[in-house]
Order: C-alpha cells, then sequence, then structure tokens
C-alpha cells in the first residue's frame, strides 16, 4: 500500500472511530419506548415481571436522577421499546417523579404511550373488585375546604366543600387548574378493545366472591365476577373509608366535571400523574393523547351493610392478589396491543375527538368541565 492510501485509509478509520464517539457520546439516539408502564409500589411493579409477553428484568435499567429514591431506575425490555417507571405513592411523589422523567432528557417521550397501572379502592354502585376500568376523567376530589365531621354545621352533609365556596354543592370559586384531567376517549376505546378480550381469563377467587357478595344491596354489578370495565377515577392522599365520604366524592366527582364523569376507582397518584404529563405536554417533551389510566379494584370504598367504615378499612382485602394480577392479564394486552400494532396504527397517534388536558385549557380547546379555557381555547402561550 503507498504512503498516499495508507494515510487515505488511516484518516478514514479515524473519521469513522470518531464520529462513532461523538454518536455514542453526544448524538447517540435517546431510548424512544413506545410504551412506558407506571406503577406506584413493589406489588404493582413484580406483577410485570417474569411475563411471558416480554421481559422487563434483561439487564435494560436506566438510573434517572430525581426519580423515587425506592425506585431509582427506570427498568426497559432490550429492544428499549417498553419501559417501566415506579413513582413512589401518593400525589408528590408520582408528580415529582414523573417530573423528574420527563426533563431527565434521557428518553424521547414525544411518541409514547403511557400507561397508568395501578390498584384502587372501588365504589361498590360502579364496579367490583378484581375489575379494571379504564378512565376517561381524573378528579381530584380530596382539593377541597375541610372541616372535620364533629364540626360542621347541622345542615351540611359533608365536612368536604369546594374552595372558595360556602357550603357543600357549591361550583368551586378558586380553581388551582389539577381539579379534573380528561384523556383521549378514542384511544381508551381502543385499550378497552385490547383489555376486554381479557375477561375470562380474569383472576378471581371464592374470597373475593364472598366479599362481593356482601354489597348485593348495592346493586347487581357489584357481586358478578371481574371484568375490564369503563369508569372514572378519584384522587386524593388521604385513603379514605365510608359511605359519607365515598358519598361525598361522588357528588364532587360530578360536581367538577360538570356531570361527566362518575366516581369509581380511588386512589392517590393519577391526577398528580396527569398534571406533570400534561406539563411535559405543553413543553411538547410528551404527548397528552397518549395516556391510558388503567386501575384495578383492590377493595371497597365503604363497607357493606352492617359493618363499620373502620373495619372496612382495616378488615381483609381479598381482592388484593387478583386485582395484582388482573392489571398484568389486561394490561399486557393494551401494551402488546401497542407494540404489535406500532407501525400501522399507534406510531402516528390516535387522534381524539373529545376535548384533552385540563380545566384551564393549558393544551388548547374548550374544557367541557369548569369555567372555560384561560386561553380563549388556544394552547397555553
Ligand atoms: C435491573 O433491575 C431489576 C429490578 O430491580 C433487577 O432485578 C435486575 O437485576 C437489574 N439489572 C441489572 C443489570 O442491574
Ligand atoms: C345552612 O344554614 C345556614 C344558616 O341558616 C344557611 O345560611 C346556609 O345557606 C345553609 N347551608 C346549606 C348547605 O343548606
Ligand atoms: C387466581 O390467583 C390465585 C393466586 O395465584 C390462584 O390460586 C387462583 O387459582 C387464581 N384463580 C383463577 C380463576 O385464575
Ligand atoms: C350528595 O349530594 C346530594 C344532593 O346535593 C345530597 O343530598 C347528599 O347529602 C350528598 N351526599 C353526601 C354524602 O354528601
Ligand atoms: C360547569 O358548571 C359551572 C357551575 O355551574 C358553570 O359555571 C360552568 O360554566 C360549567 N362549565 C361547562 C363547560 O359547562
Amino acid at each position: 500500500m503507498n504512503w498516499f492510501l495508507r494515510s487515505l485509509l488511516c484518516s478514514l478509520i479515524l473519521a469513522a472511530s470518531s464520529s462513532h464517539a461523538t454518536s455514542s457520546k453526544g448524538e447517540a439516539p435517546k431510548p424512544a419506548p413506545k410504551v412506558i408502564i407506571i406503577n406506584m409500589f413493589t406489588p404493582e411493579a413484580q406483577v410485570w415481571y417474569n411475563i411471558p409477553e416480554f421481559n422487563l428484568l434483561s439487564g435494560n435499567n436506566i438510573t434517572v436522577p430525581g426519580i423515587s429514591p425506592l425506585f431509582p431506575q427506570v427498568l426497559c425490555t432490550k429492544a428499549g421499546d417498553i419501559c417501566q417507571l415506579v413513582t413512589g405513592e401518593g400525589e408528590i411523589n408520582a408528580a415529582s417523579s414523573i417530573s423528574a422523567l420527563i426533563y431527565s432528557s434521557l428518553f424521547d417521550l414525544t411518541s409514547t404511550y403511557f400507561m397508568i397501572a395501578g390498584i384502587a379502592g372501588v365504589n361498590p354502585k360502579v364496579a367490583t373488585i378484581g375489575s379494571v376500568a379504564l378512565a376517561r376523567y381524573a378528579v381530584q376530589v380530596g382539593l377541597q375546604f375541610e372541616i372535620d365531621a364533629r364540626e360542621i354545621p347541622s345542615n351540611f352533609s359533608t365536612g368536604y366543600f369546594p374552595q372558595g365556596t360556602t357550603a357543600p354543592g357549591q361550583f368551586p370559586v378558586d380553581i388551582y387548574g389539577t381539579e379534573v384531567f380528561e384523556v383521549n376517549e378514542n384511544l381508551r376505546q381502543a385499550a378497552f378493545a385490547l383489555a376486554k378480550t381479557a375477561d375470562p381469563h380474569l383472576n378471581d377467587t371464592a374470597d373475593s366472591q364472598a366479599n362481593r357478595d356482601q354489597y348485593a344491596s348495592f346493586g347487581e354489578t357489584v357481586t358478578r365476577p371481574p371484568a375490564v370495565v369503563l369508569c372514572d377515577t378519584a384522587t386524593s392522599d388521604t385513603f379514605w373509608s365510608g359511605d359519607l365520604l365515598g358519598g361525598a366524592f361522588e357528588n364532587i366527582t360530578k360536581l367538577f366535571s360538570n356531570g361527566s364523569a362518575t366516581y369509581c376507582t380511588t386512589q392517590q397518584e393519577d391526577s398528580a400523574t396527569l398534571n406533570a404529563l400534561m406539563r411535559g405536554a405543553t413543553a411538547k417533551l410528551v404527548d397528552f393523547s397518549r395516556i391510558i389510566m388503567m386501575r384495578s379494584a383492590s377493595d371497597f370504598d365503604r363497607p357493606p351493610v352492617g359493618e363499620t367504615a373502620l373495619a372496612n378499612l382495616l378488615g381483609e382485602t381479598p381482592g388484593f392478589v387478583p386485582s395484582l394480577l388482573n392489571l398484568h392479564i389486561a394490561g399486557a394486552r393494551i401494551v402488546t396491543g401497542i407494540t404489535e400494532g406500532w407501525e400501522l396504527i399507534f406510531k402516528h397517534g390516535i387522534k381524539p375527538d373529545n376535548y384533552i388536558g385540563d380545566i384551564f385549557g393549558s393544551l388548547g380547546g374548550e374544557p367541557d368541565f369548569g369555567p372555560g379555557s384561560l386561553f380563549g381555547g388556544k394552547p397555553a402561550p
């Protein structure tokens, strides 16, 4: 090889290796997961391990600064198409972890589907334990004034009443923005169609059935076997139990959503998760039309007739194991439906026909709840 050829070859090799070095340092394509499963605590996380559909334990763990110290890594499949974040429990942990993920710059989340997969309490008038509910609305029912029930005026039905008002039943005056979120109904229906095929395979136990049967006075639905259902979710940091709080939050769910949302599952994170995702969408880092809120019911929000609210709260929860198992049994069909239908459908997104976003109208459009867009129907500047 002559000098000229050798030096040309040398510089080509150098150029190739240095461009490789920069691309693996600065410009390497970021992982762009197709689906991120959002769990809140260890039992919800573990149902996604050692499953036939995909492997989150294949070694692709990504440390994300600022997510929960209890769950410092996002776990991904080897291909990087499916990942899992565990937020920690309660609204503050959920919002902080989701925000840390979004602003970490470690992922390209612009076409990622976010699927909340957690267990929940349930309103026996609407659904039953073991069932898996997909929500359109998340309502932050705990965001209210409260005075202790022993000190309420005799004509108040509850100690909770909306901020800026003088009594229960009045529409909130001081609105913080996180009271109600609405997600893509067309996506919810697609997820429902995928998950519904799991109905005959959902886990159920004799103990769960015995627990449900005690609630027969609430209607026929509650005594039926678990199913995948469509109904909304209520968020509060406070883990409540009882007929009266259940009834008060049914009322608040209707009031905050102008009659649209149905108080069905109860949990401590979803409005916080949705607000962090909504902010991420205003920063153009996530797509708010790609959110699935899935909650399976582990226990009832109120006692059966003849039992106290305290006994309901502290008693056995036979729905716990079935609800965990059913998160995976129903949810895996949604996840694999998205990954297998990626090129054909999901990559491009499913266009919403309904309003999506918060009560302020931050993402544009006119909310079908609340006092109207703060931004004249346009996205927040
Ligand atoms: C990734 O995290 C999971 C769950 O914590 C763990 O089981 C697995 O061993 C981790 N993999 C590596 C390579 O650290
Ligand atoms: C309760 O009674 C007070 C005093 O009579 C009255 O001003 C108030 O409007 C009543 N509130 C409700 C919720 O009925
Ligand atoms: C539900 O799961 C429990 C615990 O793994 C198991 O014992 C039971 O057989 C399952 N029931 C159904 C109907 O799959
Ligand atoms: C729910 O609202 C209705 C109608 O205002 C009221 O009669 C009822 O007492 C409320 N329930 C609770 C538990 O606050
Ligand atoms: C929701 O209800 C409140 C209170 O009645 C009302 O002021 C508001 O205009 C309603 N919003 C929509 C979108 O209907």
